[in-house]
């Protein structure tokens, strides 16, 4: 049986976690590939609104299966708030949610290093979430990480301690370093690694293999997305895993043979909270606007997101990087009551025309080419059928469709789980 994947097109917050849950109904299990709490995937449903760090998006499906693969990086102190977090839901979730052995921890001291290498980065820092990302995967492909499976061996502590004093060690180069009580942090710490021990630790890439052999269907959820992928996201404004569809086959050990369809998800314009190039970024009016109608800020860090009108040139890569077979378009609501809406169709850089994401990309020298076409007044939150849509809405998705030459399958028009529109093509 085949496994989809489900990934964020843009910069990361294009509504992931309330996709992944309105789709978890469909699957047997639900499995996050990569990156760690600089994730924050919302959902919202029946009055709650729940954010999630690292556990996958499907947990709330009681009969459901939820993994956090090998490529994700677990801080244990983020990981048993989340689950202290879920007390009041009364989910099982010892049975339903499974951890592979071979996800990296993130420790103490990784977060200190993270905050350490932006400060001396200065006014070139990356907006770095600081929970320790950067640093974990450097361990990990430095072959230096502990992981899931240590914390269960007989020798944890030599092995925790070896890596603490390479940070410790590290932590001398950095000329200001944060405030930090490491002692307090490592008890909460140990504290949660007990938390965790209470958990099923797997070889996940086996049972995710011998699931999907037992015809069980298997939903890969992304975090971030494909502008902050290490390799062809706008690098170094980016994170440290690979948010891309080939990490979802690092991430859980699937078979790229096994992928069968990719939904790409997108915001109806484009949000980035931290540093790096926004070609299509807005100062004006127009980007108060869907900041505040979209009420875009953080889900971990709450800070304010950048707004800024579609970015095709962007999307096509990531559609083309990633093999999109489907796409979902969120936050269509937050356009509604925009006089005209603007279509980035191209770069201009240096008088040249650009229909691709260069490896130079600096916002400052790019002038974004634009189409417009007029906007709709009318309030689309509340509609469930996509014959309902104002036909100016319609003309945008029809825009939108032949320029990027794949179905939208799903239009989402609010938070909740219900104001979600599957159009005939899903
Ligand atoms: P993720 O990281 O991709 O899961 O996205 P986030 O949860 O960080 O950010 C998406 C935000 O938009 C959350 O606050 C969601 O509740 C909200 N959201 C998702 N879909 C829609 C939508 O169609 N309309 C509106 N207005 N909000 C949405
Ligand atoms: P979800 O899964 C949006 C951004 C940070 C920063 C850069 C590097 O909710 O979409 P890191 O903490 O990884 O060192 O930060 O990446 N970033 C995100 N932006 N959504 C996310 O996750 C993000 N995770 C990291 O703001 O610019
Ligand atoms: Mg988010």
């Amino acid at each position: 049986m085949a496994v989809d994947l489900l990934l964020g097109l843009q910069w990361g917050d294009e509504g992931k976690g309330k996709i992944v849950d309105v789709l978890a109904e469909s699957y047997d299990i639900i499995a996050r590939f990569q990156g760690g709490p600089n994730a924050g995937h919302t959902l919202e449903f029946e009055g709650n609104k729940h954010v999630l760090h690292t556990i996958p998006s499907g947990i709330f499906h009681k009969n459901k299966i939820n993994i956090i693969g090998n490529g994700v990086v677990i801080d244990p102190i983020i990981f048993a708030n989340e689950i202290k977090g879920l007390k009041n839901y009364f989910l099982e979730l010892n049975k339903t949610l499974l951890i592979s052995k071979k996800a990296h921890l993130i420790l103490p001291t990784h977060r200190i290093l993270d905050s350490a290498s932006e400060a001396s980065k200065g006014k070139n820092k990356i907006g770095s979430t600081l929970k320790g990302i950067g640093p974990a995967y450097m361990d990990k492909t430095g072959r230096n990480g502990v992981r899931i499976g240590d914390i269960i061996s007989s020798d944890w502590e030599k092995k925790y301690n070896n890596l603490l004093k390479k940070h410790l060690n590290l932590l001398k180069n950095y000329k200001s370093l944060p405030d930090y009580d490491l002692q307090k942090m490592e008890k909460s710490f140990f504290e949660s690694v007990e938390i965790i021990k209470k958990f099923n630790l797997i070889d996940s890439e086996q049972f995710l293999y011998e699931e999907s052999s037992k015809g069980k269907k298997i939903l890969a959820e992304g975090a971030q997305g494909s502008l902050l992928d290490i390799d062809f996201g706008t690098y170094p404004f980016v994170t440290s895993s690979t948010t891309t569809a080939a990490g979802a086959c690092t991430g859980l050990g699937l078979s790229p043979k096994k992928i069968k369809d990719v939904f790409g998800i997108f915001k109806a314009y484009v949000t980035r909270v931290g540093s790096g190039p926004f070609p299509t970024e807005l100062f004006d009016k127009n980007g108060e606007k869907m900041s505040q109608v979209g009420k875009e800020f953080g889900s971990t860090t709450g800070r304010a997101r950048r707004c800024g009108w579609i970015d095709l040139i962007a999307l096509k890569y990531s559609i083309q990087i990633n093999g999109v077979t489907k796409l979902m378009m969120m936050k269509s609501d937050v356009l509604s009551g925009f006089e005209k809406i603007r279509i980035c169709n191209g770069y201009k850089i240096n008088n040249k025309i650009f229909h691709y994401l260069p490896y130079d990309i600096n916002s400052n020298k790019i002038k974004p080419l634009y189409d417009e076409i007029d906007g709709w007044k009318e309030n689309i939150s509340d509609i469930i059928s996509e014959n309902d849509l104002p036909e100016n809405f319609k003309n945008y998705i029809n825009y939108l469709e032949n320029k990027l030459e794949v179905p939208i399958a799903i239009i989402s028009v609010g938070p909740d789980r219900k104001q979600t529109i599957f159009r005939k093509n899903f």
